[in-house]
C-alpha cells in the first residue's frame, strides 16, 4: 500500500512576508499542492501572495471555496467536500499544505477541516506550523504590551457585536479584538460607554500596503474599516 502524504497545515504569518516561520517555508519548498482557503472575504489571495516567493516550480495552488453563510448544514457540506478533496491529493503519497493567514489555530478554516479529517479519515497525517497571529504583529506595530506580571488578556471576536466585549473586560486587563470591522459603530459606542476609547488602538492592514495605527477612534466616526482591522483594548492605559 502506498504511503499517504502528510498534510501541513502552514500559518503564513499577518501580511508581512517576512513574519513567516523557517519551518513554514522548508515545508512549503517541499509540497506537491498548496490549497488555500478563506470563508470570509478574500484573504486566500494575499495568503497566496505571502507564500508564493517560497513555492516550488510547477507546485499547484488550489483555492478552496467556503460559502459566506451561517447555514451549518451548507458550511458542513463544504468543509466535508473540501476535506475529501485534500485527501484525495494525498493518496498517492505526495505532501500537501494547507495555508492560513496569521495562524492556523486561531479563527481559521483550517479547525473544521483538521476536525473532518480526525472523524472521516483517522489515517492521514496532520502537522501544524504554527504562525505570527495578526494581534501579535499588530502590538509590536504599536508598540503596544498585551500584558505583563499578573495581568491576563483575552482574544475575541467582534463578528457578532460587543456582547461579548462588555462580558469580558470585566475579567480581562486587556482584551483582543478581531472581526471588528462589520459591528465597527456597535464596538466604538461600547467603548465610549465603558470609557475605554482613550486607551484602545485601531490597527488595520497590519504589514501590508495602508497600514494603519489609529490611538483617536473619534476619527473613525462613521467610516468602517477595512477587514484586515483589530482593536487592542487595555482598561488602564499605561
Ligand atoms: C478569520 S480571522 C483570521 C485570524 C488569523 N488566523 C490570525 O491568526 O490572526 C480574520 C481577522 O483577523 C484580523 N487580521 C488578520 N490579518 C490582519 C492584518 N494584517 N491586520 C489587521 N488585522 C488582521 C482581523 O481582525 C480580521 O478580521
Amino acid at each position: 500500500m502506498t504511503r499517504k502524504g502528510t498534510l501541513y497545515a502552514i500559518g503564513v504569518g499577518p501580511g508581512d512576508p517576512e513574519l513567516i516561520s523557517l519551518k513554514a517555508v522548508r515545508i512549503l519548498k517541499q509540497v506537491a499542492v498548496v490549497y488555500a482557503a478563506s470563508s470570509t472575504k478574500n484573504t486566500y489571495s494575499l495568503a497566496e501572495k505571502i507564500v508564493s516567493p517560497y513555492l516550488k516550480e510547477g507546485v499547484r495552488v488550489v483555492r478552496l471555496n467556503f460559502p459566506m453563510t451561517r447555514d451549518k448544514k451548507k458550511l458542513s457540506q463544504a468543509w466535508e467536500n473540501n476535506t475529501r478533496q485534500i485527501v484525495n491529493s494525498l493518496k498517492d503519497g505526495n505532501d500537501a499544505a494547507f495555508i492560513t493567514l496569521g495562524d492556523p489555530m486561531t479563527y481559521s478554516t483550517f479547525g473544521y477541516i483538521m476536525r473532518a479529517i480526525k472523524q472521516g479519515y483517522p489515517e492521514i497525517a496532520v502537522s501544524i506550523i504554527p504562525g505570527i497571529t495578526s494581534y501579535q504583529a499588530g502590538a509590536a506595530a504599536a508598540g503596544r504590551v498585551l500584558a505583563e506580571a499578573e495581568e491576563s488578556f483575552a482574544v475575541i471576536s467582534g463578528a457578532l457585536g460587543a456582547k461579548k466585549l462588555k462580558e469580558v473586560i470585566a475579567h480581562a486587563d486587556s482584551v483582543v479584538m478581531l472581526k471588528v470591522y462589520r459591528n465597527f459603530r456597535e464596538i466604538l459606542d461600547t467603548l465610549s460607554h465603558l470609557e475605554l476609547g482613550a486607551s484602545s488602538v485601531l490597527i488595520s492592514q497590519c504589514g501590508l500596503e495602508g497600514e494603519k495605527i489609529s490611538r483617536d477612534l473619534q476619527e473613525h466616526n462613521g467610516s468602517i474599516p477595512p477587514y484586515l482591522s483589530l482593536l487592542l483594548i487595555k482598561k488602564r492605559d499605561r
